[in-house]
């Protein structure tokens, strides 16, 4: 099944042909290969379209991909994305712990600095040579939601790290972006709303913190060639196939909450103008165009 891949890469359309037939019959577990590869022509066409002077990368910049090499796997972990059940099982995978139960290993843990390897650790040709034979992945999610994700987690809950984000973001957005800021609202940096959260990220980009940053700029989708592109929408199936795909062991991969999300969406878009909305989708673009998501669900049209 894997040369099936080495024929999405390069765009053969033929591979749309065949694939149908080439799908192994009466197999226990059947994964929607015709999905992926639509997600990976995607990927193609919309990298195809953004301009290539920017293809190239160094050692730092391969600062969010994980490296499994017992099992040949490279993951590109991106913050609000299920990121943490993936870090936990990248420390199975490598050893690093011993847990059967993947929820046992504390969130702190899997997301500590040295819980796995970075490829930005290793020197370039040897980051080379894993990236040119390893399977390599990333999980992608609707770009509004994840946003949205990150600013419910940082700036609503309670939590000891969205004291940082608040002192750390907060106070600053406050100050800047709520007209008529009290003092002691700018002190505590508590309370942002979305609104200022988005003014502050349109008017300062969304570079600040690894938690907004676009996909594209975590993971360089236009710059590796990821072979498995995972959606959040399907982040079970897309589990089993990658850890199917480099032979691992047998691991549950944990069952991820997908609640009232699209409802969620529109409650807080609808604080938005449609001319801030339109300049925050300009922004994530890049996310939206490879990864197949768009604005029919919040808008009733698309943007695009
Ligand atoms: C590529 O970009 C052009 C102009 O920006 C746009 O009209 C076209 O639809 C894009 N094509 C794809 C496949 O995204
Ligand atoms: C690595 O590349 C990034 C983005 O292209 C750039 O900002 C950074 O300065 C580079 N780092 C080094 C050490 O060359
Ligand atoms: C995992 O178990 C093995 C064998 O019991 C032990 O040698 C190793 O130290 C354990 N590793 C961790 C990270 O706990
Ligand atoms: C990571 O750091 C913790 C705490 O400093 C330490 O106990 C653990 O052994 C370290 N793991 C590796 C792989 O270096
Ligand atoms: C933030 O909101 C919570 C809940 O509404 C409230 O208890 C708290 O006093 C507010 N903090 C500030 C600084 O306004
Ligand atoms: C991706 O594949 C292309 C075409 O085979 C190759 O030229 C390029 O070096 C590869 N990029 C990486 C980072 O391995």
């Amino acid at each position: 099944m894997f040369n099936i891949y080495f024929k999405i890469k390069f765009g053969s359309l033929i591979a749309l042909l065949i694939i149908p037939t080439a799908i192994p019959e009466g197999g226990k577990y059947q994964y929607p290969w015709l999905e992926q590869i639509s997600r990976q022509e995607q990927l193609m066409l919309g990298c195809d379209n953004i301009s290539k002077m920017s293809r190239s990368f160094n050692t730092s910049s391969l600062d969010h991909i994980l490296v499994d090499h017992k099992h040949k796997l490279l993951y590109c972990y991106v913050p609000k994305v299920a990121c943490t059940n993936w870090k936990r099982v990248l420390m199975v995978l490598t050893g690093e712990s011993n847990a059967t139960n993947l929820i046992d290993i504390p969130a702190s843990l899997a997301h500590s600095e040295n819980s796995s390897l970075k490829l930005s650790q290793l020197d370039l040709p040897q980051a080379q040579s894993c990236l040119k034979d390893y399977t390599i992945f990333l999980v992608a999610r609707h770009p509004f939601e994840r946003l949205l994700s990150a600013y419910r987690n940082k700036f609503m809950d309670s939590l000891p790290s969205s004291k940082y984000f608040q002192s750390r973001y907060g106070r600053h957005i406050i100050r800047k972006y709520r007209p008529h800021a009290t003092i002691s609202d700018i002190k505590s940096g508590a309370n942002v709303t979305f609104r200022e959260f988005v003014l502050y990220l349109l008017k300062e980009g969304a570079f600040s913190n690894e938690h907004w940053t676009p996909i594209y700029n975590l993971c360089l989708p236009c710059s590796l060639n990821y072979t498995f592109i995972g959606h959040y929408e399907t982040i079970s199936e897309d589990a089993k196939t990658i850890l199917n795909m480099v032979g691992a062991p047998p691991i549950t991969f944990p069952v991820t909450r997908y609640g009232h999300t699209k409802e969620r969406l529109k409650y807080y878009f609808q604080q938005l103008s449609i001319h801030d909305i339109k300049a925050l989708y300009k922004l994530y673009e890049p996310d939206f165009k490879l990864f197949g998501y768009g604005l029919e669900d919040l808008l009733g049209y698309d943007l695009a």
